[in-house]
C-alpha cells in the first residue's frame, strides 16, 4: 500500500460535529505557548519528514530490521490503532522511530533509541508531552525476555507493541528471525542446546542460543502477549503457521521427512 494511502486518514481528519468544530475553532484561535509552536509543520508533513529520515537511516540493515520492517509495523499500527481510541499521531511517529537506534545494535545501550528519537522530534519542533510520550514507548516496546514484564503505559504503547511483535510471527517473522540469527552469528539449530525462558534484561542481552531456540525463548511467547483484540487474531494465524513449519523442520532435521 502506497504511504501516501497509509497517512490519508490523520491528514484529512475533518471535525464531525458543532462541538467539534468549536473546539477546532479554539484549537486554531489559542495563543501559542512556545515560539516553536509558532513554526510547528503540519503533521502530514512531520510523519512523512520522519519516515524519510528513519528510511535513509535504515534501509539496507541485513539483520531483519531494516526500513521494510519498520514500514510493515507502520502499516499495522494504523490497522490496530483505527480500532482502538488513540491518538494516532503519536502512533504512527512512534511506529516509525521504535527501531531507529536498537540496542541489538547499539552495543546494548538501551536508551539509544529514546535518545536517537528525541534528537530527531526535536528538530522538526514537535511538542514536549507527544517527544515525552514517543521516547517512553521507544524505551518500553522491546521484548526483554521470558520473564520479564514489559507493559506499556499508555493504549497508544499498546498498539505500537502489537504492531511491532506481530512483524516477529508468521512467514515474515521466521525470515526476520534467521536474518537475525545470521547477524549475531548463532547457529541455525544445535540439539544440544536447549532454549532457555530468561528472567532478566541482562540474561536475555548477553544470551547465546540458536534460532530454533529463539522460536521457544521469544516467538511463540508472543501470541498470548498481545494487548489488542485486532493484533490477537492476527498473531493466531500466524502461530499456527510457526508451529508447522517448526513441525516440519524437526521432522526434516531428524531425517525423517
Ligand atoms: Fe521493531
Amino acid at each position: 500500500m502506497p504511504i501516501a494511502v497509509l497517512c490519508e486518514p490523520t491528514r484529512f481528519l475533518q471535525p464531525k460535529s458543532h462541538d467539534d468544530l468549536c473546539a477546532a475553532r479554539k484549537e486554531i484561535t489559542k495563543p501559542f505557548s512556545r515560539i516553536s509552536d509558532y513554526y510547528n509543520m503540519p503533521r502530514p508533513e512531520i510523519i512523512q519528514k520522519t519516515s524519510d529520515h528513519v528510511k535513509q537511516l535504515l534501509s539496507g540493515n541485513g539483520a531483519g530490521h531494516d526500513w521494510w520492517h519498520v514500514h510493515r509495523v507502520w502499516r499495522n499500527a494504523l490497522l490496530i490503532g483505527r480500532q482502538e481510541d488513540v491518538d494516532l499521531f503519536v502512533v504512527e511517529l512512534a511506529a516509525l522511530l521504535h527501531d531507529i537506534a536498537d540496542w541489538k545494535f547499539q552495543g546494548g545501550d538501551e536508551k539509544a533509541g529514546s535518545r536517537a528519537a528525541r534528537e530527531w522530534l526535536m528538530s522538526v519542533n514537535v511538542d514536549e508531552t507527544t517527544i515525552s510520550h514517543v521516547c517512553e514507548m521507544v524505551d518500553d516496546l522491546s521484548f526483554k525476555g521470558a520473564g520479564v514484564q514489559t507493559s506499556m503505559k499508555t493504549k497508544e504503547g499498546m498498539v505500537v507493541q502489537d504492531a511491532d511483535r506481530l512483524d516477529a510471527l508468521g512467514a515474515v517473522g521466521i525470515a526476520r528471525a534467521f536474518a537475525y540469527g545470521g547477524y549475531k552469528g548463532q547457529e541455525i539449530h544445535n540439539p544440544e542446546i536447549s532454549p532457555t525462558l530468561h528472567q532478566s534484561f541482562e540474561e536475555y542481552k548477553n544470551s547465546r542460543s540458536t534460532t530454533i531456540n529463539h522460536f521457544y525463548e521469544k516467538l511463540l511467547l508472543l501470541r498470548d502477549l498481545m494487548n489488542t483484540e485486532t493484533a490477537r487474531r492476527i498473531a493466531a494465524h500466524r502461530h499456527e503457521f510457526m508451529v508447522a513449519y517448526l513441525n516440519r523442520f524437526f521432522l526434516e532435521a531428524d531425517g525423517k521427512a
